[in-house]
């Protein structure tokens, strides 16, 4: 079995994912790395920061690619403290819903909401198992939302769906595994600097710059890093089902 903790983050292979990676790494984490795409850019990073990388190649929409890559974790490193569902992804094309297709409804919320619902079930049960001969160890769950939880976007409206319905799966985990001792958070990022925003960047530019955020600036994946680092290394342990907004106080009412 692993001395150091592992964490497996999912969508690790670039932007956010990758940062937490790293991150849970320089916090002394051995990886378990799930992506659709090559993680091996992740995987040397880690390595060259002391700590072990297994990637596995997983659709986390797939159940047999899930069971697999939970099979692969147990076998190579016996343990699991910490999972963090970051994998999502936005509609390929921003269609209104007065017009906006089955297809992508089910393509973002098969990736953003229903894989990570079912991974986590996986891995609950298996942390769960864990508890058993090892009272007193961390383990929790960390979701990556986003601002679209709350924020009405009627141009893609099925992530926004799937970011409010990964909200409502934090609460329920956390609900059902404090008796476990695990805790379940949510980390609800702003605009963030990644692939995903690139097509958008001139729109949020010109925003931003207009003051849409309070802090007049893009955030950055290792803004959302730091905030997960600090789930898993249990500093929050009397704070599960908490929702974590690092938006550069883009939440923030003011008048
Ligand atoms: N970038 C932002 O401004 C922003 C804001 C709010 C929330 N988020 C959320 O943060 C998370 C990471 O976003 P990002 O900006 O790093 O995006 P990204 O597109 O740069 O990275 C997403 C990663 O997820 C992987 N992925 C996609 N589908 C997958 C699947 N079926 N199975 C496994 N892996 C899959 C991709 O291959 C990619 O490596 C997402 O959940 C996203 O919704 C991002």
């Amino acid at each position: 079995m692993s001395e150091s903790a592992v964490a497996m983050v999912t969508g690790s292979a670039r932007g956010i994912g990758a940062a937490i990676a790293i991150e849970l790494a320089r916090n002394g984490m051995d990886l378990v790395l799930l992506d659709v795409l090559d993680c091996s850019d992740t995987v040397g990073l880690i390595e060259a920061l002391g700590q072990q990388a297994l990637a596995v190649k997983t659709d986390v929409t797939s159940a047999d690619d899930r069971a697999a890559a939970l099979a692969e974790a147990e076998s190579r490193f016996g343990r699991l403290d910490v999972l963090v569902n970051n994998a999502g992804v936005a509609p390929k094309v921003r269609a209104d819903i007065l017009e906006a297709g089955e297809d992508s409804y089910d393509w973002v919320m098969g990736i953003n909401l229903k894989g990570p619902y079912f991974l986590t079930q996986g891995v609950a049960n298996w942390m769960i198992r864990q508890r058993a001969q090892a009272a007193d160890t961390w383990m929790c769950i960390v979701n990556i939302s986003s601002i679209s939880a709350y924020t009405a976007s009627p141009s893609r409206g099925e992530y926004c769906l799937s970011k409010a319905g990964v909200s409502m799966a934090t609460k329920l985990w956390a609900a059902r595994l404090a008796e476990h001792g695990i805790g379940v958070y949510e980390i609800r990022p702003g605009i963030i600097s990644t692939d995903m925003t690139a097509a958008v960047k001139d729109k949020y530019d010109k925003l931003i710059g207009e003051g849409l955020t309070p802090i007049k600036r893009w955030g950055q994946p290792a803004d959302i890093a730091a905030a997960v680092a600090a789930c898993a290394r249990g500093e929050l342990k009397f704070s599960t089902s908490q929702v974590i907004n690092v938006d550069g106080g883009f939440h923030l009412r003011t008048l």
